[in-house]
C-alpha cells in the first residue's frame, strides 16, 4: 500500500496589517501566491486566498463563502458596525438593501449624469492646471465628495465628517490593531452624528436620500435602515474613487509614454481606469466566512473559518497576467477582468459612477495639459483595507490656450 506523506497545510506568520507590508505588499503577495491557492495566516487566523481563479470563484460563490459575519477581521467590526449592512448581508436580505438606489446607479441613470460630471471636472482641473502645480489627491477630492454630496442630497454640515468617515471605516475591516483602535470609536460617532444631521427636513427631491425615504414609505426598507445605508454609499464612494483617480494620474505622470498615448487616443480612459484598479487596487481585501466544508486546490477548509480575498494580489497573478503582470500596461485586452470592483453579487454598486468620475477627469487633463510629471513625494496613506496616497504632488505644463486636444497623436513632449 502506497504511504502518502500528511498533506502539508501551508501557513505564514506574515502580518498582512504591518506598516511595511502596506507601504508595498506586492512582494508578499507574491510569496503568499508561490505558496498555494490557500495560505493560513496565523497571526489573524484567516485563510488568505491571492490567486485570481480562486478569488474570482470565491466572489461568486456566495452560498459558500458569506458576506455575513466575515467580511471583516474581528468579532466586533462584523457583528457591532457591519451586522444588516448591504455588505455584510447575502440572499433576500442582500437584495432587500441593494435595491433602493440600484435605478440610481445603473449604466443609464449614470450617463445621464455624463454632461454634469464632465463639465465639473473641467471646471477644477482648468483652475489646477493654471496654477501649474497641484495635488492630485486634492482634485480628486473635491470633484469625487462634490458629487457624491450633490447626489445623495446631503446638507454641507456633513462634509468633513464624511470624508474622514471613509478612512475610519476602512480601518475597522482590518484586525485589532492600533489603526482599528484608533478609528473604531471615530467611525461609531460618524453614524451618530448622522443621525442627528440628516433627516427627513434635510431631504431634497430627486436626490438618493429621497429614493431612500421613498423606500422606507413603501415598506421596501425600515426607516432604521435609511442612515446606515447612506453611510455605507458614502464611505464607499470617497476614499476609493479618490484613490483610484489619483493613482491614475500618478501613474500617467510616471509613464509619459502611456499619457501621450491617452492624449492621442490610442488608449482610452475607461482602459486607464480598469489598469489602474488592477495595478493598484483600492480596496486591497475583504473577508467571506465559509458555511460549509470546501476545498481551495488541495487545501480543506472547514465550515466556520475565515478566508480573507486579496484582490490586489488576484489582479497581480502572473497566471492570469502574465509575465507584465506588474506593469502599467492600459491598452492590455483583458484589463477589465480587474477584481478591484469585486464581482459577484457584491459587484461594487458604484462601479459606472467611479468609472464617469475617472473618466471625465482624466479626458480634462488631457484637454488642457500637454505633460504631466510626479513633483516631489506623494504620500502613501497606510490603511488596514485601502491603498492609495495622502497626497501626489504634481507639475503640469498646461497647453497653449489655441492648441487643441491632439487628435492625431502628440509629439512626444
Ligand atoms: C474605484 C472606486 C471603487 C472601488 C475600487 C470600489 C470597490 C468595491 C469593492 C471591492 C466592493 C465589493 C465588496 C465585496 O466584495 O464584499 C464594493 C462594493 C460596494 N461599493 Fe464600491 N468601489 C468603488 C466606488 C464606489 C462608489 C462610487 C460607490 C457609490 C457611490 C460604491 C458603493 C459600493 C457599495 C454600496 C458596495 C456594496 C455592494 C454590495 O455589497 O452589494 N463604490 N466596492
Amino acid at each position: 500500500m502506497p504511504v502518502t506523506a500528511a498533506a502539508v497545510i501551508p501557513s505564514s506568520s506574515l502580518d498582512l496589517f504591518d506598516d511595511e507590508v502596506l507601504r508595498d505588499p506586492y512582494e508578499a503577495h507574491s510569496t503568499l501566491r508561490e505558496m498555494g491557492p490557500a495560505v493560513y495566516l496565523h497571526r489573524h487566523g484567516v485563510w488568505a486566498l491571492t490567486r485570481y481563479e480562486d478569488v474570482k470563484a470565491a466572489l461568486k460563490d456566495t452560498d459558500t463563502f458569506s458576506s455575513v459575519d466575515g467580511v471583516a477581521l474581528t468579532d466586533q467590526a462584523n457583528q457591532r458596525i457591519l451586522a444588516g449592512t448591504v455588505l455584510a448581508s447575502d440572499g433576500m436580505a442582500h437584495a432587500r438593501l441593494r435595491r433602493p438606489l440600484s435605478h440610481q446607479l445603473n449604466p443609464r441613470a449614470i450617463q445621464k449624469l455624463a454632461g454634469w460630471i464632465e463639465e465639473h471636472a473641467e471646471k477644477l482641473v482648468t483652475a489646477h492646471v493654471r496654477a501649474g502645480r497641484f495635488d492630485a489627491v486634492a482634485l480628486a477630492r473635491k470633484l469625487v465628495a462634490d458629487v457624491v454630496m450633490e447626489l445623495m442630497g446631503l446638507p454641507e454640515s456633513t462634509r468633513d465628517q464624511l470624508i474622514e468617515a471613509a478612512e475610519h471605516t476602512f480601518n475597522c475591516f482590518g484586525p485589532d490593531n492600533p489603526r482599528h483602535r484608533h478609528s473604531a470609536p471615530a467611525a461609531a460617532g460618524v453614524i451618530e452624528f448622522l443621525h442627528t444631521e440628516v433627516t427627513r427636513k434635510t431631504v431634497r427631491p430627486g436626490t438618493w436620500m429621497d429614493a431612500l425615504y421613498q423606500a422606507a414609505d413603501a415598506g421596501r426598507i425600515t426607516e432604521a435602515d435609511v442612515v446606515p445605508l447612506m453611510s455605507a454609499y458614502v464611505a464607499a464612494g470617497m476614499d476609493t474613487t479618490i484613490f483610484a483617480i489619483s493613482t491614475a494620474m500618478l501613474l500617467l505622470a510616471r509613464h509619459p509614454q502611456q499619457w501621450r498615448n491617452l492624449r492621442a487616443g490610442s488608449v482610452s480612459a475607461q482602459a486607464v481606469f480598469h489598469e489602474t484598479l488592477r495595478l493598484e487596487s483600492p480596496v486591497q481585501g475583504f473577508g467571506r466566512r465559509v458555511t460549509r466544508a470546501t476545498r481551495i486546490g488541495n487545501t480543506k477548509i472547514k465550515a466556520g473559518e475565515q478566508v480573507w480575498l486579496l484582490y490586489g494580489a488576484a489582479n497581480r497573478d502572473p497566471r492570469k497576467w502574465g509575465p507584465s503582470a506588474d506593469e502599467f500596461s492600459p491598452a492590455r485586452p483583458d484589463a477589465e477582468d480587474q477584481l478591484a470592483l469585486g464581482a459577484g453579487p457584491h459587484l461594487c454598486a458604484g462601479n459606472h459612477l467611479a468609472a464617469l468620475e475617472t473618466r471625465s477627469l482624466l479626458t480634462a487633463l488631457t484637454r488642457h495639459c500637454t505633460r504631466l510629471e510626479v513633483d516631489g513625494h506623494p504620500q502613501p496613506m497606510l490603511n488596514n483595507t485601502l491603498r492609495g496616497y495622502t497626497s501626489i504632488p504634481l507639475r503640469a505644463t498646461p497647453c497653449h490656450p489655441q492648441t487643441p486636444t491632439p487628435h492625431p497623436p502628440a509629439p512626444a513632449a
